[in-house]
């Protein structure tokens, strides 16, 4: 018993030297980030232990968005997956656990691809193991190929496309990387995904690679694709008129006691998922037809000083700081207290000022149902 409490040890410091390493590659060490780093184990294993279960549980925000969809987007019997840059099969441990908890599941037929052979074997093994525990009826296709230079000719067209951390590591000097990743998003829209599909795309929430994705964003709605979410306006983000500001999520989350186990020895905190997302469509449906006319998306964290309570909306009015002074809080606005980034909400009555909106006495304050801003997300396990 203690020999292997022992081992057990020795495990998780061995899996802690190789996360800070991976995590110092993924954060200050971006920019020279190795092409295909888990081809080494020790970064692979440490994938698999801790960036796993964190990052499989960030695709269940834009596919219950997804699911919002009066049209019923995901109400098919069959949906056909492909998950590209799919690493140890993150997300499609992360789909099958958001159907699962679904009433009514449509089977599965994934296709996964990895330019690194080995992620595709472990992929495998924890996708058998998943489904061995699930409801859900699944299938599994792996391709081995690099999205720059060609993923083969998988079978679609697909009813959702994921690149969950994939675009940002695409290697391409920065004048060329937006031409790159936005022909490359493009480019597997055009060519397979179906007509009514979805394409799902998840980033780091870092500064950097979050306004190019909002890049990426902007150049796809010229091409003629919709953001589905999670923006609810059409135009230009306004986010990237000041250099300074991004869009991102941040969720409530329990970690599993790997993870805070690893962070503890580290000096880490997963105490939350951090990520940027972006649902684009062929087929011209938006977030915005489930919600209220004039809707906005809370796209910053609550500012609050002496006084009074700030944040930052996002809508078809552009970004817009919004303010209530404790002394304007009143009955028909005290749901601005519960505001958190991503909740989305209705003001009636607000007052605009030069530079910010003012939400007064009398300002109704709706906050959207169904948005789960700030909800704990359900653990992949
Ligand atoms: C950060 S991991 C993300 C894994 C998983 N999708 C997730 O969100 O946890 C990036 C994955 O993309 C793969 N990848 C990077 N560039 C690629 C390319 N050009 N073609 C195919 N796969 C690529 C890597 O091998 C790695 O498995």
């Amino acid at each position: 018993m203690r020999r292997n409490e022992t081992s057990r040890q020795a495990t998780i410091e061995s899996l802690s030297r190789d996360v800070l390493r991976l995590s110092q590659l993924l954060t200050k060490e971006r920019a020279s980030l190795p092409q295909a780093y888990l081809r080494d184990r020790g970064l692979r294993e440490a994938y698999a232990a801790y960036y796993l279960p964190v990052n499989s549980t960030k695709i269940a925000l834009p596919l219950r968005e997804l699911d919002r969809h009066p049209s019923g987007i995901l109400r098919k019997d069959r949906l056909r997956v492909l998950d590209i840059g799919c690493g140890p099969g993150t997300s499609l441990l992360g789909v099958m656990t958001f159907f699962d908890e679904q009433p009514v599941r449509p089977a599965l037929a994934f296709t996964a691809v990895d330019q690194v052979a080995e992620n595709l074997r472990i992929a495998e093994t924890f996708f058998q193991g998943h489904r061995g525990a699930s409801a859900v009826s699944a299938t599994l296709k792996t391709l081995h190929g690099n999205l720059e230079t060609g993923i083969g000719a998988p079978e679609g067209p697909f009813d959702l496309v994921i690149l969950s951390n994939v675009l940002s590591e695409l290697h391409a000097q920065q004048s060329e990387r937006l031409r790159l990743r936005s022909g490359i998003v493009q480019g597997i829209m055009e060519r397979l995904l179906d007509g009514n599909g979805s394409c799902i795309i998840i980033e780091p929430a870092l500064r950097e690679t979050g306004r190019e994705l909002l890049q990426v964003r902007d150049t796809l709605q010229q091409c003629g694709f919709r953001v589905y979410s999670p923006c609810l306006r059409n135009g230009p983000c306004p986010a990237l008129e000041q250099p300074k500001d991004w869009c991102h999520e941040d969720r409530n989350w329990e970690p599993p006691s790997t993870v805070r186990e690893i962070d503890s020895r580290i000096g880490l905190r997963k105490d939350s998922l951090k990520f940027s997302y972006l649902v684009v469509r062929r087929d011209g449906k938006i977030l915005a037809d489930c919600v209220e006319a004039g809707a906005w998306r809370v796209v910053s964290e609550p500012i609050v000083t002496k006084g009074k309570r700030e944040l930052f909306l996002c809508g078809n009015g552009g970004r817009v700081r919004t303010v209530r002074l404790d002394k304007d809080a009143d009955q028909g606005n005290a749901a601005f207290s519960g505001l958190a980034r991503g909740s989305i909400v209705r003001l009636e009555g607000a007052f605009p000022e030069p530079g910010r909106v003012k939400v007064v006495r009398g300002t109704i304050v709706e906050i959207d149902a169904n948005s789960t801003a700030g909800e704990t997300d359900r653990l992949v396990k």
